[in-house]
């Protein structure tokens, strides 16, 4: 790969040492996907931010990369694994609860923004039409891909790390036009409507395509929130960071595929059908992706004076900032009062709670996913309405 003088002297050590360990890492991964160059990115989102998942070998790494490295452009975080402020309500234990802060403040001493989120578009790290971003997260990855026209590869967490330490990015996958256009056209022939059928649809798409570059059509339209949970289940099942949907997605295609496949009620009912364990729920969780400051309002009317089931437990995960506004709005106070719980900087699969519940609803697909494969729950996919009248029953 090509360096410039300044990028050759970062990775000699001259801007520190936690410098020229991300510039090794993001070396490495251009010879490795043959990318000429490295290029300047406008933001970037770290993954990898979970005590439960870095355990103290990656709280080392963090706090080694933390004693000189200092982020050169605007970066965020991926959810922790509890509520920085309000981690007892959600009964996390006090050692887990200290080694969580340990990890956020050490990204924070790197200049990390330690807001803990994976829909950082809906508080400000929102890029635009045609800017180079390095994330991680992989539903924020699709979104920003797909929805936004940003372009970025689906990093992993060191990678992110490395790239906001140096401000650049290898020249590689996304970021080139030729590795972005639609390999197959997809006819949807059904209606979809709501978070809990996009994410359906988006099983059906990646447990058939994988990961390949899809033009979709048949959506005339559709939501923030739809199409977050779109991004987020299409992600998990297919492993896909890019599609086009037409009229939604603002890249222009060279051409429209000739090959297509069609999406039928039938596939829909099977995608739900596999989502649905038939089982007693005594965990709700809503928020995945982390929930809008309309889907908290949503459901903060539809709580409003009403009580859930002491024995079932409801999660809203969502951004610290959503929760904020959420407050100073009465919202957390009506949900909260019913005895759902508004959990901020956090999520239901990086959260430690494998084995305290059984059976899972949610609106998210991936949700169920993660609940399932990670959590060893037993779970159900429905309505964010289905969701609330189970929890009050
Ligand atoms: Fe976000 Fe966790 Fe869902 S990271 S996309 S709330 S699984």
């Amino acid at each position: 790969m090509e360096l410039t003088t300044e990028e050759q002297e970062m990775a000699e050590g001259k801007y520190g040492e936690a410098t020229r360990k991300a510039m090794e890492i993001l070396i490495t991964l251009g010879e490795i996907y043959g990318a000429k160059r490295l290029i300047e990115i406008t933001s970037v989102q770290v993954a990898g931010v979970s005590y439960a998942n870095l355990n103290e070998p990656g709280l080392d790494w963090l706090a080694d990369m933390a004693n000189d490295g200092r982020v050169r452009v605007f970066t965020t975080l991926n959810p922790a694994g509890m509520d920085l402020e309000e981690w007892r309500k959600l009964a996390i234990n006090e050692e887990f609860a200290r080694n969580q802060q340990r990890v956020v403040d050490a990204f924070g001493r790197m200049g990390i923004i330690t807001t803990c989120s994976c829909t950082p578009y809906l508080y400000g790290n929102l890029p635009h039409y045609g800017q180079h971003i390095a994330w991680s997260e992989s539903s924020a990855v699709c979104y920003a891909n797909s929805v936004l026209g940003a372009r970025t590869n689906r990093e992993g967490g060191p990678s992110a790390l490395s790239a906001a330490l140096v401000g650049k990015t290898p020249e590689y996958g996304f970021h080139l036009e030729e590795n972005r256009q639609p390999e197959i056209r997809i006819n949807v022939k059904t209606q979809v409507k709501g978070t809990y059928q996009f994410g359906a649809l988006g099983k059906v798409l990646g447990d058939r395509l994988g990961d390949k570059i899809t033009y979709i059509t048949g959506i005339p339209k559709a939501t923030v929130e739809e199409l977050k949970s779109f991004c987020a289940s299409y992600a998990t099942y297919g492993g896909v960071a890019l599609f086009h949907m037409e009229g939604i997605t603002p890249d222009r295609v060279k051409k429209i595929p000739d090959e297509s496949i069609d999406v039928t009620d039938a596939d829909m009912k099977k995608a739900f059908s596999e989502l649905d364990d038939d089982t007693e729920i005594d965990f709700i969780s809503l928020g995945c992706p982390h929930a809008s400051l309309s889907e908290l309002e949503y459901i903060a009317k539809k709580l409003e004076g009403k009580k859930i089931n002491p024995k079932k437990e409801v999660w809203i995960t969502t951004a610290r900032p959503t929760k904020q506004i959420a407050d100073r709005m009465g919202f957390t106070k009506m949900i909260e009062d019913s005895g759902a719980k508004i959990a901020a900087d956090t999520c239901c699969v990086v959260a430690p709670i494998k084995g305290r519940f059984h059976g899972l609803a949610s609106d998210s697909a991936k949700m169920c996913y993660y609940g399932s494969g990670r959590n060893k729950f037993s779970v159900k996919l429905m309505s964010m309405d289905k969701c609330l009248e189970e929890a009050m029953e």
